[in-house]
């Protein structure tokens, strides 16, 4: 097999830091692209002798020029980089910039270098509120209605994709997590159950600002995924909603409670604008087997690593 070069944009954030820790344990070449120069997240994971090995690219997905030269001599592309939900809606023409045009710069230079293992990170939020359905699991393909302007980005991002294959033959795996936790999951709107175990931990109460039902998938799993899925290559540009655990706000809470003994993180009314769960069939019947650690398992692994912090 030819030697696999990586490269991984947004790779200072929470899942782009677990997917390069997941990469160098593994020995693979990774070059780490990213326009914050703030590694906390990686030195929290990778010890500073592995994390050597990563090529550092400290450079900008909007800026077309930048994410060639990155892409140059690259044989798989993980594309994660992205402004969240909030940093969106604070400034809706910068997200545009960084997640819809920083998208098309990196399926231009994909296409540019003949790269043919492209992972990109969709998101959930192509849904909108589940008022606009008429059941709480959605079906593959059910219709996408995004309610904020980070879903309609994702959306755009989704039919680039299609486009980019369709008229280019440029293959690409699109996934779309629901709710991120664990180590690291420290921003975003859906970063708070995250943060209430880590105000468990240090002992001091928390308010999760939103209840009702959602998927958690567990960072590590959600990186293995993007991995898996930059290794899969092949025809098209299919697009994957994530499984995971659908729980209430209510029950994961009662979980941290259960491992950390407090039992002062409170829950706020309201939910967040997206149906519980989407169907995970096609992205189980496509990879046969998907990276998943049980709620409780990550929750207390989530607690340890908050921990060993103190
Ligand atoms: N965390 C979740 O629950 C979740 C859910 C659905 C989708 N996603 C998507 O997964 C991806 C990774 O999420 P995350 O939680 O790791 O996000 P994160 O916010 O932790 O990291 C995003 C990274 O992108 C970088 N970035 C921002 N603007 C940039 C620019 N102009 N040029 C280069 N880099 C830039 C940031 O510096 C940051 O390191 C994102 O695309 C996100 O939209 C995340």
């Amino acid at each position: 097999m030819p030697q696999e070069r990586f490269l991984v944009t947004g790779a200072m954030g929470c899942l782009g830091a677990w997917v390069t820790k997941l990469l160098l344990d593994e020995g693979v070449d990774v070059a780490i692209f990213d326009l914050s120069d703030n590694d906390a997240r990686l030195r929290a994971i990778i010890d500073d002798n592995d994390l050597a090995r990563a090529k550092r690219i400290k450079a900008d997905i909007t800026v077309r020029g930048h994410v060639g030269a990155a892409v140059a001599g690259r044989t798989h592309v993980i594309h994660l980089a992205a402004l969240q939900v909030p940093f969106v809606r604070a400034d809706p023409a910068q997200g545009a910039a960084v997640n819809v045009t920083g998208t098309v710069n990196v399926f231009e230079a994909v296409r540019e270098h003949g790269v043919e293992h492209l992972s990109y990170a969709s998101s959930f939020a192509v849904y909108g509120h589940p008022r606009n359905y008429d059941t709480d699991v959605l079906p593959a393909g059910a219709a996408r209605l995004p309610d904020t302007l980070y879903g309609v980005y994702k959306m755009a991002n989704e039919d680039t994709a299609r486009v980019f294959w369709q008229d280019d033959g440029v293959p690409s795996i699109g996934l779309r997590p629901y709710t991120v936790f664990g180590p690291l999951r420290d921003q975003g709107l859906t970063s708070q159950p995250t943060l209430s175990i880590e105000a468990a931990v240090r002992g001091e109460p928390y308010h999760i600002e939103y209840g009702g039902t959602a998927t958690y998938q567990f960072a590590p799993d959600v990186a293995l995924q993007f991995i898996m899925a930059a290794r899969e290559g092949g025809e098209g540009a299919g697009v994957y909603t994530l499984g995971g655990d659908t729980v209430s706000v209510g029950d994961f809470v009662s979980i941290v409670h259960e491992v950390t003994g407090r039992s002062d993180i409170t829950i706020g009314g309201g939910s967040l604008p997206f149906p519980g769960r989407g169907d995970d069939g096609p992205l189980l019947a496509r990879f046969g087997v998907v990276p998943h650690t049980p709620l409780r398992e990550a929750i207390v692994a989530t607690a340890e690593f908050f921990e060993a912090r103190l």
